[in-house]
């Protein structure tokens, strides 16, 4: 990476740093924060380009559609902008966008846009924060944001099969694990992202059979 790079990652994370504080729903400037260094550890292991690897990762949550009204254009839009107000390249603008717009879970039923090499590093990244114990703290964190239910067991987990469906769904917090985190493991494109996947799954399921048990009262004596 070159001085200037190096420089502009610099002005990036205080950028993103700053329009993050405060944040409770779990996309706060210690997620970036997390998603920003295993994705340049990825990146590593991957042969990506670190550079965009990492202005993507700082940018990647700076407009989030699921707390903004629902707009997917204006996060990408907001990268790109600022990354050409560094005097960055064109090309490095429109790859972070295209990264951005392409990275985000829609359904476990809908098929994914394609991404570039970069973009699958960082999407694992991020997919990576959402399991494990830190996606568990993450997973409440954002249903308590929102006003969702934490379980509810008349409300069952469903796979949504469109994009709408997923947006519009009225689920629980706990069922949130079975429509998406339980599945992330198998949606990861790089083999050093499935290797870190292994133990933070296994600890999600440890939980969720933990707390279902819990739920039921298995531990209140018989007697
Ligand atoms: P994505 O772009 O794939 O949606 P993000 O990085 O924006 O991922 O983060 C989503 C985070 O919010 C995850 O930790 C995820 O578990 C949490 N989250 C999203 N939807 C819900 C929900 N309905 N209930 C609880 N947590 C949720
Ligand atoms: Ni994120």
């Amino acid at each position: 990476m070159t001085a200037e790079q190096a420089e502009r990652i610099v002005r990036t994370a205080g950028y993103v740093r700053a329009e993050m504080r405060g944040d409770s729903s779990g996309h706060d400037w210690w997620h970036v924060d997390r998603v920003r260094a295993m994705a340049v550890w990825l990146a590593g292991r991957e042969h990506a380009d670190p550079y965009v690897v990492e202005l993507a990762a700082l940018l990647h949550d700076i407009s989030d559609y699921k707390l903004n009204g629902g707009d997917h254009e204006r996060g990408p839009r907001l990268a790109a902008a600022w990354i050409r107000g560094l005097g960055e390249s064109e090309a490095v603008a429109v790859a972070v966008a295209g990264i951005i717009a392409g990275m985000s879970f829609m359904g476990a039923g809908v098929t994914p846009a394609p991404l570039s090499l970069e973009g699958q590093v960082v999407q694992d990244a991020d997919r990576l924060d959402a399991i494990g114990a830190i996606g568990v703290a993450r997973a409440f964190a954002f249903g308590g944001h929102t006003g969702e239910t934490m379980h509810d067991p008349a409300r069952p987990a469903r796979p949504h099969a469109t994009a709408e469906a997923y947006l519009n769904r009225d689920s629980t917090t706990i069922s949130h694990f079975q429509e998406k985190l339980l599945l992330l493991k198998d949606r990861l494109n790089t083999p050093s992202a499935r290797q870190i996947a292994r133990h933070r799954h296994e600890f999600l399921e440890t939980f969720l059979s933990e707390f279902l048990a819990e739920w039921d009262g298995i531990d209140i004596p018989a007697d």
